[in-house]
């Protein structure tokens, strides 16, 4: 049996309105595109989606992970979708298309990209999670309980096949290293790091019991790749479930309860992290709060067939009501910190910009 990739590529090439959502034409576009790649057998299947003004290009194929032709064909696809927001004069048209040309790989050249290749399971489901208005590091408090936190994932305690634990894969995308923690035993270890989600990224985790990858996530940091501030980095994350894996609910549980995350207005503040259906995902109120999306697919011979958009479940109305209830709470704090984010993840943005012009007139204070 030949292995299957899944791979999500995706950035925004232009805001509908403002920063809002993808305008529909642009997905028409994409559909065209790779329905292209289908028929010339470059992609078995492939989905369309966005979360708020990221479109997702969920595609599957045989070609494996980090393949120039895929990787070419998302480029080509995003430029394609470019032209239609520049002709209908989207918002932040090409925005995440930094390079002028396609190189050999996508990363590095604006969009971001999680890919992962398996064998297919006799039942393959997974999830693909979207999110708009925030960073990479978003994903970290998530996986910690999806593959590491009992109180989340009953599978850890109960299942034979998932009680060994799972390896979780930690980039510092600062100083561009990584490090790989044995969980259950280091979890004190990994949480040093991952508490730290500005700096440190789960970029992958994988089974102890098989060796099988879990998850993967995108830790692409679009302002550092541009080297000024062009918009938030909106990440994606695969989680493949059940059978050894959390079952599909121990994957949707952690966003049960909101978290903070960074992105929100100007990429320069914290907001809940709001579960949405897909067409819900659309950032509105400071633009925002930031929303991720969660796309179940139940993979056979590699087609994805019909998405299951999770989050419209009434089961996260809650949440989302908890979320607009600390969004309310943030809001009353204007530009001040923890709302705001901290000075030194304020690098990447505009306000350094504005510090400059007042640097002269900064005194001595006398002792
Ligand atoms: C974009 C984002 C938005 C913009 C804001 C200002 O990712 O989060 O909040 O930063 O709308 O955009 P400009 O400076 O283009 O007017
Ligand atoms: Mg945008
Ligand atoms: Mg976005």
């Amino acid at each position: 049996m030949e292995k299957i990739t899944l791979s999500v590529i995706k950035a925004d090439v232009g805001g509908f309105v403002g920063h809002s959502s993808v305008h529909e034409d642009l997905k028409a576009v994409a559909r065209e595109k790779l329905a292209e790649a289908v028929k010339a057998g470059t992609l078995v299947d492939f989905f369309v989606a966005n979360a708020g003004d990221d479109i997702n290009l969920i595609m599957t194929h045989r070609r494996g992970v980090d393949n120039p032709e895929i990787h070419q064909l998302a480029w080509q696809t995003f430029e394609a979708a470019t032209k239609v927001a520049e002709r209908l004069k989207l918002y932040g048209a090409g925005q995440d298309l930094l390079a002028n040309a396609f190189s050999g790989n996508i990363r590095g050249m604006g969009p971001g990209v999680a890919e992962m290749e398996f064998y297919e399971r006799p039942s393959e489901p997974v999830i693909v999670f979207m999110a708009d208005k925030t960073e990479p590091g978003a994903w970290n408090l998530p996986l910690y309980k999806m593959f590491a936190d009992p109180f989340n994932t009953a599978g850890l305690v109960i299942d034979p096949k998932m009680h060994d634990g799972f390896s979780f894969e930690v980039y510092d995308l600062i100083e561009n290293k990584r490090i790989t923690f044995s969980i259950p035993e280091e979890i004190y270890d990994l949480l040093v790091f991952i508490g730290a989600p500005g700096r440190y990224c789960i970029k992958s985790v994988h089974s102890r019991t098989t060796g099988d990858i879990g998850a993967v996530s995108s830790t692409e940091r679009l302002n550092q790749m541009a080297g000024k501030y062009v918009g938030k980095d909106d990440p994606v994350c695969i989680v493949r479930t059940q059978n050894g894996m959390p079952a599909v609910g121990e994957a949707l549980e952690p966003f049960a309860q909101p978290h903070l995350v960074a992105g929100w207005m100007r990429g320069s503040f914290h907001g809940p992290l709001i579960p949405s259906a897909m067409k819900d995902a659309t950032p509105t109120r400071f633009d925002g709060p930031p929303r991720v999306v969660a796309l179940g697919f139940q993979l056979a011979n590699g087609h994805l067939g019909q998405p299951m958009d999770f989050f419209a479940d009434q089961a996260f109305d809650r949440a989302r009501q908890t979320a607009l209830e600390i969004a309310d709470y943030l809001r009353r704090l204007g530009p001040f910190e923890p709302h705001r984010l901290p000075l030194e993840e304020m690098e990447y943005s505009t306000l350094p910009l504005v510090m400059k012009k007042l640097t002269g007139r900064f005194e001595p204070i006398k002792k």
